[in-house]
């Protein structure tokens, strides 16, 4: 690995034992991966605050410095933890003190949380507390490095934004912080970011689910390669389309980096997505194709007695609150039914003062910040049969929680939530 005279400073200690004990294991990280020198970050989103055993453990031993020194910089050695060197914020986390009589979650969880955030705001951690870090201003320009966790988020910075960054972890991104590096490898490098699949999209694909169905599949067929979708099938993307396709891939496979060609910023062609490499012979999606990820994702259901309602996952952006609540306005929520919608905590501001808010909770549905229930691992007491326009969260929350799932419109999800009944069909 080659190191710069700063980097090696930081790694003999001339900023402090943290920033040592973040450049060693940087070094390690990257000698194991095969990286030949380290990319220079100014913008890294990780995790810190997040309550678990081990974290309620070593914060009682020795305080949130501790939790940071074993979790995130991977060291036993007591380190007293500086202001992080570059722009950092907070993904999502465990639910919040807005969830308290909510949510069935542990009271000692929502207070670690918060004096979590107090310590990580004392050092110069943005508390923006959400899996979707770029609805809420942190924005990479295209080509930057950065160091990013959170699959969803990961996928969209590479492929929406045109930022770089590879899938990293808590120990990862807690050492980039401290010293504005990271290994760079894999998405970081010109050669790793051009096409290895092609989609031919021949059904159309326009809506909100539609992008969750086509994502799913191609997700599901490329597993941890670079698909390049085109197609006449495509319509224009809104930003929450492409939010919610990326996350999709990213659940069926492993997908951290997409191409869709005259749409996304490093593929004004498909040539250029190929690198100007011959493309592959194209997969096709049509309506099959679309049909066989509605009734995969649909198949967790079964009994058509929904209990409750989960929206906004990837976190719910403020045009989708809008649409949420104009579907709720008027209506009222079924008494067995519960709605809870996932948004960050800067955008949940603005529904308020937007009246968004009322509206919904006059409807009897929640909103709630900075986790969601398969992060947190709870849902209302006693749900059975759950519903969500989000791809993603239908694949994983039957298997966390242990209930059906069912995949479906917002509309259909308003739907059950004022009906108590899943009519969901694919359209
Ligand atoms: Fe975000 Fe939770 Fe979905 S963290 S991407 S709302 S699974």
């Amino acid at each position: 690995m080659q190191l710069t005279d700063e980097e090696k400073g930081m790694r003999d200690g001339a900023e402090g034992d943290a920033t040592a004990a973040a450049m060693d294991l940087l070094i390690r990280y990257g000698e194991a991966l095969g990286a030949e020198h380290l990319c220079r970050v100014r913008n890294v989103a990780g995790t810190m605050t997040q309550p678990s055993p081990v974290k309620h453990k070593l914060v009682k031993e020795g305080g949130w410095a501790k939790s940071y020194s074993v979790i995130n910089l991977d060291t036993d050695r007591d380190v007293e933890l500086p202001r992080m060197k570059v722009p950092t914020c907070q993904l999502q986390s465990g639910f919040g003190p807005d969830s308290i009589g909510i949510a069935p979650y542990p009271k000692e969880n929502v207070e670690l949380q918060t004096t979590g955030e107090s310590y990580f705001g004392a050092h110069g951690v943005n508390i923006l507390s959400t899996c979707t870090p770029y609805q809420v201003g942190n924005l990479p320009t295209r080509g930057e490095h950065v160091a990013w966790m959170e699959s969803s988020a990961v996928v969209y910075a590479n492929s929406v934004l045109g930022a770089r960054t590879n899938c990293e972890g808590g120990a990862s991104t807690g050492s980039a912080s401290l010293t504005g590096r990271v290994p760079c490898w894999g998405n970081h490098k010109d050669e790793n970011r051009y096409g290895t699949a092609l989609f031919d999209v021949r059904t159309e694909v326009s809506s909100f689910q539609d992008w969750g169905l086509l994502g799913y599949f191609v997700g599901d067929q490329v597993q941890e390669g670079r698909p390049v979708v085109t197609g006449d099938g495509i319509r224009l993307p809104e930003l929450a389309d492409l939010k919610h396709f990326g996350a999709a891939t990213a659940t069926a496979g492993g997908v951290e980096l997409f191409h869709i060609p005259g749409i996304t910023p490093e593929a004004p062609t498909v040539e250029a997505a190929f690198g100007g490499a011959a493309a592959p012979e194209a997969i096709a999606f049509g309506e099959a194709e679309r049909r066989w990820a509605y009734d995969t994702l649909n198949s967790q259901g079964e009994s058509d007695e929904v209990d409750f309602i989960l929206l906004g996952c990837p976190h719910a952006s403020l045009d989708q609150l809008q649409r949420i609540a104009a579907a709720l306005d008027g209506k009222r929520l079924h008494n067995d039914t519960e709605m809870w919608i996932m948004t960050p905590r800067a955008l949940r501001t603005i529904a308020d003062a937007s009246g968004y808010t009322e509206v919904i909770e006059r409807a009897g549905a929640k909103i709630l910040t900075d986790s969601c229930p398969a992060m947190s691992k709870a849902a209302p007491d006693g749900t059975r049969v759950f519903a969500s326009d989000s791809a993603k969260q239908v694949h994983y929350l039957p298997a966390i929680l242990g209930i059906e799932g069912w995949f479906g419109t917002l509309e259909d999800c308003v739907d059950a939530a004022v009906t108590g009944r899943w009519r969901g069909e694919l359209r």
